[in-house]
């Protein structure tokens, strides 16, 4: 059967975002948002606290089901309608892989085994599903040997080989950021999204943040999902720039474009806000350059009574 949903993705893309709509009751969290992201791109999502970005990569990663919308992801000359999958589908089948907001490693258990979990199911593949398969089939030996190589790439790679036998747990918090970004890519994905990877990184954290994500990019060959309030991080090193305010796309461009787009301004900072500030901070704030919305600058935090 043709299904109407699976129209030939546009090329360069890898995923469609066509009018996503999240309502939690009354509230509209998410409201007919579109946009689309490039392969080998980063797009980052923008905007004041509460304004959904979370809620669409809940409605991408199967963790809600959008109220409305069609998410399509473009892989291997496949189309995948994430609006109808389960999360673990989604996430083996899709290839699309997440960070949380609040790091989610497994604390317990040793750096290296966070990165070896992460390549479970492949493992399992490999076994065929069987007890003879794990205990000794060569194809199983060969996928474990590998996926022990793959993990100690990425130790090597966010610089915690000498803490592979460290609980989790016990790393620094930058520390426990990269982890958590390595094990979404032990996953082997084609679309990551980070939920504000830079919170809480130090200035020099948040520029060794901004090399990682441009290898992943790359040399991995992996699109890049990213939400992060940190301007320091967005501006620099992202392609496409998508702004959302109280669940509504009000932008998006490249970062100049977005820096410099009136109603992103009034969004990161309201009116009347603007009117008491000093003259030269307005004209900053305007002007074309890094200055505006520039590095060190952050996104708001909204009280949620105003929303009511
Ligand atoms: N599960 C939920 N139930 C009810 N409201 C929710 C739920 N998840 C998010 N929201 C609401 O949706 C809005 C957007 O939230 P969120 O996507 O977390 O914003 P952001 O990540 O941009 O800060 C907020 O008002 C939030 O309270
Ligand atoms: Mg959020």
């Amino acid at each position: 059967m043709k299904d109407p949903a699976l129209r030939p993705p546009p090329p360069g893309f890898i995923l469609e975002v066509e009018h996503l709509t999240m309502r939690f009751g009354g509230l509209v969290a998410v409201d007919d948002v579109s946009f689309a992201a490039r392969d080998r791109a980063i797009t980052a999502i923008i905007g004041p606290n509460g304004a959904g970005k979370t809620t669409v990569f809940n409605c991408l990663t199967g963790f809600y089901k959008p109220t409305v919308g069609r998410l399509a992801l473009h892989k291997d000359g496949r189309t995948w309608l994430l609006e109808r999958m389960e999360g673990f589908r989604i996430a083996q089948q899709a290839g699309v892989a997440r960070t949380f907001q609040n790091i989610r490693l497994f604390p317990k258990m040793s750096v290296l085994e966070n990165l070896m979990v992460a390549q479970h199911n492949r493992l399992m593949r490999a076994s065929g599903w069987t007890i003879k398969g794990l205990l000794g089939l060569p194809q199983y030996r060969a996928a474990e040997r590998e996926a022990i190589d793959f993990a100690r790439f990425w130790l090597d790679r966010i610089g915690l080989i000498d803490k592979a036998d460290w609980d989790a747990g016990s790393l620094a918090y930058g520390d426990q950021r990269r982890l958590e970004i390595a094990r979404a890519m032990c996953t082997r994905p084609v679309l990551l999204c980070l939920d504000e990877p830079a919170a809480g990184l130090n200035p020099r954290e948040s520029a060794e943040l901004n090399e990682l994500l441009c290898y992943i990019r790359d040399e991995m060959n992996t699109a890049v999902l990213l939400i992060e309030h940190d301007m320091s991080v967005v501006m620099e090193i992202s392609d496409h720039i998508v702004v959302l305010d109280y669940g509504r796309k009000i932008a998006e461009g490249s970062p100049v474009q977005v820096r410099n787009d009136p109603a992103v301004i009034r969004a990161y900072l309201g009116e009347e806000e603007r009117e008491e500030l000093p003259p030269e901070i307005v004209a900053d704030l305007t002007a074309p350059g890094p200055a505006a919305i520039g590095p060190g600058a952050v996104a708001p935090v909204r009280d949620e009574g105003e929303r009511q």
